[in-house]
């Protein structure tokens, strides 16, 4: 319990060592109870299925500290939903949701002096995941499972937090059309660490996918999902199979509609018509909702607003989902858990 607190304002997107994790074991066709410990090693058979055929999956969600000082968790129950279809995916055991919301409760309630204040712009990012483990040599499902909770402070993932910035588009697929794009598996990160280097080393902040069947509609922006407005006060996101489904999204569609009042459309988004768009964002747990200034295809860089400023809706989205999150909005039933 020694090491000393970070900087909370000029935290970025880094992983520290906080005080205690989860971790349960699946055998013999069940889930132990799972223990928290301070062992941030896991000693696994060199043999693991995680190691050589990804036979893993992982979710991301955040603990928000509010003004009254309570820390709330973000529709967890959603980030649980998605880690049973992952799992579903590679043929792992499931998580039962509650089981899920409550590995992440014990792990935040015994991080909380790593919750970040209220007002610093950070939050605890809060990250479960499941690998195949024991011995085995086949392509075959493991033996054996983890399931384990660990937390980290965390500032912005792209730097600048809501100032706008560019993005270019890449030939390269991070999933294959009928593959495991909606899974979140560690084998889609892989396949993404070349092209965002590739981006990142020519200036920009990452890459925009397109589908993988016709590379004519936009995918996903890096590890975040895109949206655009229109000037006819519409939300507009791509649908495909292969993208996964950004709980922020599914969050900020709500929002637009019910309290902005747009209309929110899910359909194919040309990477050739960025001109239907007064302005464009990319959003996720991590990513929170960035604004895109421009997007570079084919040598051109179109840009939405501005390449410097935010504009007014993808602020206003930005004020009310983070007022919901941080507990200065009353959100929907069901969309904050306080962590007691
Ligand atoms: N798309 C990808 C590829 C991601 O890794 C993430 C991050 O989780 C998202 C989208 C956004 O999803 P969410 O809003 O559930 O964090
Ligand atoms: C998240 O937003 O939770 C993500 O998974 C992004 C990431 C891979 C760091």
């Amino acid at each position: 319990m020694s090491s000393k607190l970070p900087k909370w304002d000029t935290l970025g997107f880094d992983y520290i060592k906080t005080d205690k994790r989860y971790l349960s074991v699946w055998k013999d066709g069940s889930w132990d109870d799972g223990v928290l410990t301070e062992d941030n090693s896991l000693h696994i058979s060199e043999a693991s299925t995680a190691l050589h055929y990804g036979q893993q999956c992982f979710e991301g969600l955040k603990a928000y500290r509010g003004k009254d000082g309570k820390v709330r968790l973000f529709r967890p129950d959603m980030n649980a939903q998605r880690m049973q279809l992952s799992c579903d995916r590679l043929l792992m055991p499931e998580i039962p949701v509650e089981k899920f919301i409550d590995a992440c409760k014990q792990v935040v309630a015994a991080n909380e002096r790593w919750v970040p204040p209220y007002g610093s712009g950070a939050t605890l990012y809060v990250r479960p995941f499941v690998i195949g483990i024991g011995h085995n040599i086949g392509v075959k499902p493991a033996p054996e499972y983890i399931f384990s909770v660990f937390c980290v402070p965390v500032g912005p993932y792209f730097k600048g937090g809501l100032s706008p910035v560019n993005f270019t588009v890449t030939d390269m697929d991070r999933a294959a059309p009928h593959g495991t794009g909606q899974a979140k598996v560690g084998g889609n990160y892989a396949a993404s660490m070349l092209p965002h280097k590739d981006a990142v080393d020519r200036g920009f902040a990452d890459c925009i996918y397109l589908d993988p069947a016709t590379h004519m509609n936009i995918e996903e922006v890096g590890a975040a999902n895109f949206f655009g407005i229109t000037a006819a006060n519409e939300f507009i996101t791509p649908k495909s199979p292969s993208i996964l489904a950004s709980i922020t999204k599914r969050s900020l569609m709500e929002i637009a509609e019910n309290s902005l009042g747009m209309k929110v459309i899910e359909r194919d988004v040309p990477v050739t018509s960025l001109e239907d768009f007064t302005e464009a964002g990319a959003c996720g747990t991590a990513a929170v909702i960035t604004p895109i200034g421009g997007v570079e295809y084919k040598g051109d860089l179109h840009v939405f607003y501005s390449e410097s400023e935010t504009g007014p809706v993808t602020r206003k989205l930005y004020d009310t989902l983070c007022g919901i999150q941080f507990g200065d909005i009353e959100g929907p039933e069901g969309w904050i858990e306080i962590v007691e």
